[in-house]
């Protein structure tokens, strides 16, 4: 199995602290991870640190085999690493296709060409609505962002994310904020996504029947250092994952 993105001894210090400690994973391409892990584990700031929001103090990040350690985080998505907050363009007063629309030309790179010949123009949107359809919210497509709920404001940036056409998907709790009733229909996208067989993602959660019924492996973090990696199953029976961490907060 082909590597798509590795850490070797990956490490962060703010101040005295350690977020991130001696991290070392290979996720092979096509493949689904999760990290789980109390809060403050390290989670987020490990996914800072594969966008390129963040600098390693110490430790390599690979992607596809090339040394990507101090790549700026545009340039990472240029290789291929998406990560939903990076859409930093989601026009409220726009709707829901527009938005889509902007991220799938912005991904064709004819953001600031002048003249849209009318045939592409139209190519783009059929392209929004295929990513809206995939992430259920076609239904929406008129609505002002802005009008979304919470659940569907979520989607929509999972489109977006999908409109970037990375290979790599970061996905940080999609599931956050979100109100019992919204949950399965992120499950339902999430799943939807991996069916399609062509993206390595990487998921971090809290929800385990989420990320057993999802992961092809599963890291856990705890206080920044890698407590365990392995199979749902393998984890699920660890004791030292049991006794840190999923006594307390299996839901
Ligand atoms: N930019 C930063 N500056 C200083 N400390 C940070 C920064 N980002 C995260 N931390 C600290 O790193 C630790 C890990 O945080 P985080 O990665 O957000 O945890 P998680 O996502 O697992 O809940 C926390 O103690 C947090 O306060
Ligand atoms: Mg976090």
């Amino acid at each position: 199995m082909t590597a798509l993105i590795e850490t070797k001894d990956l490490t962060i210090t703010f101040g005295g602290h350690t977020a991130v400690d001696s991290v070392t994973i290979t996720v092979p391409e096509k493949k689904f991870k999760s990290i789980i892990g109390p809060n403050g584990a390290g989670k987020t700031t490990f996914f800072n640190l594969l966008s390129g929001q963040l600098s390693p103090t110490k430790g390599s990040i690979y992607y596809r085999g090339k040394d990507i350690t101090r790549l700026s985080p545009t340039k990472r998505t240029r290789e291929g690493i998406g990560r939903s907050f990076q859409i930093t363009n989601v026009f409220p007063n726009l709707t829901v296709l527009e938005n889509v629309r902007l991220a799938v030309q912005s991904q064709a790179g004819v953001r600031y060409q002048m003249l849209f010949h009318y045939k592409k123009y139209h190519d783009f949107e059929e392209k929004a609505l295929e990513w809206l359809k995939l992430v259920l919210l076609d239904d929406k497509k008129d609505s002002l962002a802005s009008n979304l709920a919470h659940g569907e404001k979520r989607k929509l940036e999972i489109a977006m994310l999908l409109a970037l056409e990375t290979e790599l998907l970061l996905l940080d709790e999609p599931t956050a904020g979100m109100s019992l009733e919204e949950v399965p229909a992120i499950l339902e996208v999430i799943k939807r996504i991996k069916e399609q067989g062509n993206r390595t993602i990487i998921l971090i959660e809290h929800k385990m029947d989420m990320i057993l019924d999802l992961s092809d492996s599963v890291m856990v973090l705890f206080n920044g250092r890698l407590l365990a990696d392995g199979t749902p199953e393998e984890i699920m029976k660890n004791e030292t994952v049991q006794s840190a961490y999923l006594g307390g907060v299996y839901e």
